[in-house]
């Protein structure tokens, strides 16, 4: 580790952890071509603490003096997202691909929680942010607009303003004069994102902080960032179609589970209240290759369609590509498919997409993948008013899930008429005819 009398140091993109000289491969994170070289500001400015050291409390006195509450900010997918709206004091760091929508949502929420709030754009002039706010008919009273990108000048505006939110749009465009890199260098995004933690802490302030994301798709700057603030958000969805989805990858303060679905409108981001309805909206009932999930996302369940093509490979191995599911799942599911069932696709091209570009990560929705790559296959459709759900094992036994009642009722509300279910857990509907089974091959006697 370097020491303090050294002035250059190499700083890890990765892990954030310094070193006296370069090497080719991190030695702490064992990352290959990370370590960029990092002068320290002058004057001992690193690693500098508060100039007060904070008081010491008991549990006690925070729990029963401490001001924990959180403010809604009415946008309430948003507010699902973030754990019951911003807590005071946290840090919120908002990512997701170039023109996804990230300025929009944080002018929107910081019009819509209605305290004073800095609005830091150092990406986009004050006239071209009022312009958006009238296009999303926010009001703008509380609302003070900034293009200021020196974190000083930023850190002046905070202490005379004192607001109780400010906006920084974006991390990478903003830079702290002790430093000599230039904005968005690993080292300005440390520097600032640590300047703006402090000052969050200690004045009790809520941030949102805007990151660009890398090709990879994670925030831009040191990997650190992450770990520095309490929540972190990416606004997700394909930039040709109109919906977005809000996920929590960290919540220090809520689940992680929870989404929010918008649509871009002209008017901004809109909220959408009945996300299965809008999946399902193009779905055609009919069609072999395609088969509805109640997916649970967190606490809500959202139907999704599955969709499954496989067709005969024109030459060399066959194709397993897949959008919106994991590929060794699906791998497992086709040996399954193959060994347990007699459906034989291992000389066909295979492709699953779940629709709507949803990210599906839970094995319930085996059942649902397996009979649509077999409804592809046989080219026989699934019922169009049947959903279907169950993890399948190795064995080719259909597992018990969690939350099958919540999942049954969103079926039923979207007028579905049938399920297939695991044996275990199955709960009555009013109005839905369940069937149970224990093995994959009952359930595809049910549907096929
Ligand atoms: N008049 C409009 N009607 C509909 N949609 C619009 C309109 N103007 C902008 N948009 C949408 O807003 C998106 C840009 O939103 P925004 O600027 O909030 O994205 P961003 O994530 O902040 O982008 P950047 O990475 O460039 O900062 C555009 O891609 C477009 O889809
Ligand atoms: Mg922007």
């Amino acid at each position: 580790m370097a020491k303090a009398s050294i002035k250059t140091v190499f700083l890890c993109s990765e892990c954030g952890n310094d070193f006296s000289k370069w090497h080719g491969k991190c030695p702490a994170c064992n990352e290959w071509g990370t370590l960029k070289e990092y002068t320290p500001p002058a004057g001992g400015q690193r690693g500098k603490g508060r100039a007060n050291t904070p008081p010491l409390l008991s549990l006690e006195d925070i729990l029963t003096n401490g001001d924990s509450e959180r403010a809604t900010t009415g946008i309430s997918e948003l507010d699902r997202v973030l754990g019951g709206g911003f807590l005071r004091g946290s840090v919120v760091l908002l990512g997701g691909n170039p023109g996804i929508g990230k300025s929009t949502l944080a002018l929107q929420a910081a019009a819509a929680v209605g305290g004073t709030t800095l609005y830091v754009s150092a990406e986009e002039s004050q006239e071209q942010i009022a312009l958006r706010a009238k296009r999303l008919g926010a009001s703008g009273e509380k609302v003070s607009i900034t293009s200021e990108n020196r974190w000083e000048g930023i850190e002046e505006q905070i202490s005379l303003l004192k607001p109780e939110y400010f906006v920084i749009d974006s991390i990478q465009t903003i830079f702290t004069e002790r430093g000599d890199a230039l904005p968005g260098a690993i080292s300005q995004v440390r520097e600032c994102g640590q300047k703006i933690l402090d000052v969050c802490k200690s004045r009790g302030t809520t941030a949102i902080i805007i990151g660009h994301v890398t090709k990879e798709g994670v925030i831009a700057g040191p990997r650190m960032l992450e770990h520095m603030v309490d929540t972190v958000l990416y606004l997700e969805g394909d930039t040709r179609h109109d919906y977005r989805l809000l996920r929590a990858e960290k919540n220090r303060f809520g689940s992680t589970n929870e989404v929010g679905v918008f649509e871009m409108t002209g008017e901004g981001m809109r909220e959408v209240k009945n996300p299965s309805e809008m999946f399902l909206a193009e779905r055609q009932s009919d069609a072999a290759g395609s088969a509805v999930f109640p997916s649970m996302e967190g606490t809500r369940p959202i139907l999704v369609e599955i969709q499954a093509l496989a067709s005969n490979a024109s030459f060399g191995t066959p194709q397993r590509n897949v959008t919106g599911f994991d590929l060794r799942r699906l791998s497992m599911l086709l040996a399954v498919l193959e060994k347990r069932l007699g459906v034989i696709v291992g000389t066909s091209d295979v492709f699953v997409n779940v629709v709507g570009g949803m990210r599906i990560d839970e094995p319930a929705a085996d059942l649902a993948v397996i009979s649509a790559v077999a409804s592809s296959k046989k080219d026989q459709a699934v019922p169009g008013d049947t959903v279907l759900m169950g993890e399948i094992g190795l064995a080719g036994e259909l597992r018990s899930i969690a939350g099958m009642d919540g999942r049954l009722k969103e079926a039923k509300r979207l007028g579905f008429k049938q399920a297939v279910v695991p044996h275990k857990g199955a709960k009555k509907v009013q109005g839905l005819h369940l069937t149970t089974c224990r093995t994959v091959s009952e359930a595809f006697k049910a549907i096929f």
